[in-house]
């Protein structure tokens, strides 16, 4: 029998029928949307909040950027789907914009359906080429949450996922803050990070090891920017010890660290790329990874053991199209960079100088953290690894209350709006920042 549902609001309907994601259902309170346009998103009781979050860091061209949803509409109208076996044009368009982007010697693209599945057949695809099966990836990390990406993922959402046997050894990358190397500066910290991995390969084994997979910038577990020299070292270690180099750009590709591939700031070629999020904005699913020269050539003549029904769904494959000319040609990625230079970095510096609870500030482009401390000196975090804590909780209701949506992890909020915000949105959005953190300046403990 069919179930009245007219009774309730659409806030209990939301959460009488929704299984959330990452979350203990019981204790839950959705913000319910009615609309978004920019860098602004409504909510059903017509109150208005200014997105520093870009929804899931996805959102990079803003919401509902006419030229894309007029090319979705334009697609839905000719062809909404395709099995993968056929051709069809939008999939190499948009595979053809995005090897133009890449590094030298990239040369396909196999489509996916979202990141974490990006990540899995990234692993698959070193596996197969290499012929060995482990995969190292820092703890500082997270890679999606699908069986071998949840493994792959350092943070402490692997834990009840952990199958113990899934052939991944953590190590820990680059992050003076938090220096688990005792460093003083990036050299030192670079030098040590980089022999402690060349350590960890030895001690495991060269010949087990199949692939280094590292988010050019980790988002998720804090967006700390790799010191110089760091991404080319790892790039090094590969070639030295025959293992594949895979960039997770799910989070830092397309615009968000101010150019297309965040690894380009460094000035290294991985083997292969995974990609999501930002390749479409998030308005229709895809993600992918980018293959270089050899690893493609290993499947000319051998058979690749792995496909989706949606690979190079059409609809999602036009939208990539849209959004990566839209980035392109209306300068996107540039603007992403001169927010970042011009009015995120010296802006939270400055909120630094007045709310002694940032103890960090750390990012480029469209894409920063505020590392929130305790006590400056001792640089006790203000929430534990691994959970929130009062003066966390009570910071983001803060900004929930300011009307600012803030992407929230441990002791850190991030600042990551749209790529296309201006300097206005992006100097009110600080303001309203300004306004939360002062709520969280009574919960510090150091003098
Ligand atoms: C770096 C990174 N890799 C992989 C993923 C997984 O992507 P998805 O959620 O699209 O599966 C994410 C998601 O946040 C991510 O940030």
């Amino acid at each position: 029998m069919a179930t009245d549902y007219s009774h309730l609001s659409s806030f209990e309907r939301e959460r009488a029928s929704v299984f959330h994601s990452w979350s203990a259902q019981a204790s839950i309170k959705p913000l319910m949307v009615k609309s978004a346009q920019g860098v602004y998103v409504t909510a059903e009781d017509g109150t208005t909040y200014l997105d520093f979050s870009s929804q899931l860091v996805n959102t990079n061209i803003g919401h509902q950027y006419p030229s894309v949803v007029a090319a979705i509409q334009a697609q839905a109208g000719l062809l909404t789907t395709i099995a993968p076996q056929h051709g069809y044009e939008s999939r190499y368009r948009a595979a053809e914009l995005i090897v133009d982007r890449s590094f030298d010697g990239a040369a396909k693209v196999f489509f996916t359906n979202a990141g974490t599945e990006a990540v899995e057949h990234a692993v698959r695809m070193a596996r197969l080429h290499t012929g060995r099966p482990k995969v190292l990836a820092a703890y500082r990390s997270y890679h999606g949450a699908t069986a071998t990406s949840i493994n792959l993922t350092g943070d402490p959402r692997r834990w009840p996922n952990d199958n113990g046997s899934s052939g991944v050894v953590h190590f820990f990358g680059p992050f003076l803050y938090r220096s688990a190397f005792h460093a003083t500066n990036e050299e030192e910290e670079c030098q040590r990070a980089l022999e402690s991995l060349e350590s960890t390969i030895q001690f495991e084994g060269p010949s087990t090891i199949a692939a280094i997979i590292l988010e050019s910038v980790p988002g998720t577990a804090g967006i700390m920017v790799p010191p110089p020299g760091y991404l080319r070292g790892v790039r090094e270690l590969c070639d030295r010890y025959g293992i594949v180099y895979i960039a997770d750009e799910v989070m830092c590709g397309f615009g968000r660290t101010g150019s297309w591939f965040a690894y380009q700031h460094f000035d290294v070629a991985p083997d292969l790329v995974a990609f999501a999020k930002g390749v479409t904005s998030g308005y229709v699913p895809l993600g992918g990874v980018v293959i270089n020269e050899a690893i493609s050539a290993t499947f000319n003549d051998r058979v690749y053991p792995g496909g989706l029904t949606y690979s190079g769904h059409p609809l999602a494959c036009a939208t990539a199209v849209a959004t990566i000319e839209a980035m392109e040609n209306d300068g996107i990625i540039d603007n992403a960079r001169r927010i970042g230079d011009e009015v995120l970095r010296p802006g939270l510096a400055a909120l630094a100088e007045k709310h002694r609870i940032i103890g960090d500030v750390r990012g480029l482009g469209v894409f920063f953290a505020l590392d929130l401390v305790a006590d400056r000196a001792t640089r006790e975090p203000l929430a534990p690894y691994g959970s929130s804590s009062p003066a966390l909780d009570a910071i983001v209701a803060a900004c929930r209350q300011e009307q600012l949506l803030i992407f929230s992890n441990f002791n850190r909020l991030h600042t990551v709006p749209p790529c296309t915000i201006t300097p206005d949105e992006a100097r009110e959005g600080l303001a309203r920042l300004d306004r939360a953190l002062t709520v969280g300046d009574a919960y510090y403990t150091g003098s």
